[in-house]
């Protein structure tokens, strides 16, 4: 069942497509960087990119956990150079191409036992399958990473370990860290986990709406803690369609043509108060630059109009 939950993502692929689609906003963040000269690497927009999320951008932090939210074999991978690395799609995640795109290398798992040395200078990216901003989502899983590890292991793993080898002056460092991206995409399985999916879906048919205040809360206050370790450029996404996750379909649609707007709600509602919270994150926090990216309607577009982006239209799902 969780391995079917997040094969699901899969779905959301070919993300080249999905970035395609979104080349306004990446030529609007490409524009926002290139206006501020890299420190320490002549190619690239920016010096280096944290990743922070779940399943949608894990480059396969997962792989040694116990839990059963692992990609780690085909055919996952069957479109990425490198194979299966545990990413929990085909080819390369939003993450992967959006590095890419602002010219810096692969960016390697936080949980590598290579990823040390001149390796993380680049960035590192802590995404973990089936976890949450909440410590304890995904736990009937298995073991995940919660954000709030996330941001620990970036602030007490990595960030001393940066410091030391090339960047010696605090200021360099400083502006190291100021410039580089920190990419933030999770959420999804808070409510997922939590209300969406059997049991809990649809016994407990309405989430409550402190839930929500809670997430978005405590969402921020670990935002807020990378802004303290010198974070200063941020990208936060909001949810995806939950709606139209193959499984979600599978159980609750009428017509397995059709997305299962209930869960769309969700995402969207929590998508709203993702892009407030960014807005005041922005009036908050001195210096620093938060984007919101709406992933939602991006989806939800390809998802809507699969021929624009050739992939079959109708396409039935299967009962899983
Ligand atoms: C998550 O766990 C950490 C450490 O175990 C703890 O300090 C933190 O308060 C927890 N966060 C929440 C929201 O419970």
């Amino acid at each position: 069942m969780p391995n079917i939950i997040h094969s699901g993502y899969k779905y959301l692929t070919p993300l080249s497509k999905l970035l395609y689609l979104l080349h306004m906003d990446i030529f609007l963040l490409l524009f926002m960087f290139v206006t501020m000269p890299s420190p320490t690497l002549g190619s690239s927009q920016i010096p280096a990119m944290f990743v922070f999320g779940d399943s949608l951008v894990d480059p396969g932090n997962n792989n040694q956990l116990k839990t059963l939210a692992k990609a780690n074999y085909p055919p996952n991978g069957i479109d990425f150079p490198l194979g299966a690395t545990g990413r929990f799609c085909n080819g390369a995640t939003i993450a992967d191409h959006l590095g890419n795109l602002l010219g810096l290398d692969l960016i390697p798992a936080f949980n590598n036992p290579s990823t040390i040395g001149s390796n993380i200078m680049q960035g590192v990216n802590f995404a973990s399958s089936s976890a949450g901003i909440l410590n304890d989502t995904g736990n009937h899983i298995g073991q995940n990473f919660p954000l709030f590890q996330q941001v620990q292991n970036f602030g007490e793993n990595i960030l001393p370990e940066l410091k030391s080898p090339t960047l010696n002056s605090d200021t360099t460092f400083k502006d190291y860290l100021a410039e580089s991206l920190f990419f933030s995409n999770i959420g999804n399985n808070d409510f997922l986990n939590r209300h969406l999916l059997p049991p809990n879906y649809p016994l407990n048919r309405d989430i409550p709406p402190e839930f929500y205040d809670m997430l978005v809360n405590e969402y921020s206050i670990l935002l807020e803690k990378l802004y303290s370790y010198g974070a200063r450029k941020f990208l936060v996404t909001g949810l995806a369609p939950l709606g139209c996750l193959p499984i979600v379909i599978a159980l609750y649609s009428k017509d397995t043509n059709q997305c299962y707007e209930h869960h769309n709600e969700v995402s969207r509602k929590f998508s709203a108060m993702i892009n407030i919270m960014v807005q005041h994150l922005n009036q908050d926090l001195p210096g620093a630059s938060l984007l919101y990216w709406d992933i939602y309607t991006a989806t939800r577009q390809i998802i809507d109009n699969p021929s624009q982006y050739g992939r079959e239209a109708n396409v039935k799902f299967a009962k899983v």
